[in-house]
């Protein structure tokens, strides 16, 4: 079937009263991208960058109310520091670039992680999309940067102990209460998430968070994720049933 054809198939088959209210992605692949067609790895990246700029349209048209993307991991600075610098280079970029069209689609920029270790520039450049955009009523985006869940998790135990010792928490901790100590605090949990290249690991992204979400996985790597691929993830969304543990 023609792209144009299954495109607009799945604009039919998609319930417009049940997309995913929150979608969060581990964009995966950029490297292979890249060695596949004999290009460095960074270009995988550029790539991605690309992807990361039509996805945000794509899930902003679909409806979704907040897209959470994993954009670089605590692990990440493990990577040869070439890769790194220029991993780091990208939010910089992007915003001087997608600004115009982020305000244009009423999007809201936000940074989960551990921003204070990311190098100055980046936190500018976070600082200031995320100031420009603040005032925005669309949708949500929830940029991962230095972002570990397990130190995310431990981040939330260590305030909470801080206010016990002073004396300001009362009484026990529920999972409420304990949401609301993550970078995610005022943010419902994924509904769905998607995975691309292959890979079927949680990768310590949102693992509190993602407790009860749809996990959708796609061969594809992230250059290569497109609206269909958006669209079928939202589809299959559409067609499993959700329990949460019921009946
Ligand atoms: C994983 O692919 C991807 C990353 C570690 C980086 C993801 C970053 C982007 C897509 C760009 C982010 C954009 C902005 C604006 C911040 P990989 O390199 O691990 O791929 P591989 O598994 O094939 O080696």
């Amino acid at each position: 079937m023609e792209p144009e054809q299954r495109e607009q198939k799945l604009k039919e088959a998609i319930k417009a009263e049940n997309i995913p209210h929150h979608v969060a992605v581990i964009m995966d692949g950029n490297g292979r991208w890249a060695v596949e067609r004999g290009l460095p790895r960074h270009e995988g990246h550029r790539q991605g960058v690309e992807t990361v700029r039509s996805t945000v349209r794509n899930c902003s048209e679909l409806g979704i109310k907040v897209l959470t993307l994993f954009a670089f991991s605590t692990e990440n600075w493990q990577r040869p520091i070439s890769e790194v610098n220029f991993l780091m280079s990208l939010p910089g970029k992007y915003f001087e670039t997608e600004l115009p069209e982020l305000m244009r689609n009423n999007v809201q920029v936000r940074l989960i992680g551990d921003g204070k270790k990311l190098p100055g520039r980046v936190q500018k450049a976070v600082k200031d999309g995320s100031e420009a955009t603040k005032d925005n009523t669309g949708m949500i985006l929830n940029f991962a940067l230095n972002y570990g869940s397990r130190s995310e998790i431990l981040r939330a135990v260590n305030n909470l102990l801080a206010e016990a010792k002073a004396g300001s928490l009362k009484g026990k901790v529920d999972e409420k209460l304990f949401s609301r100590y993550l970078y995610t605090a005022d943010l419902p949990d994924p509904d769905l998430l998607i995975r691309t290249s292959g890979e079927q690991r949680i990768s310590n992204f949102l693992l509190w968070q993602l407790a009860y979400s749809e996990l959708w996985f796609t061969d594809a790597y992230w250059p290569d994720f497109s609206k269909i691929h958006l669209m079928e993830a939202v589809y299959e969304y559409q067609k499993r049933k959700r329990r949460f543990g019921s009946v």
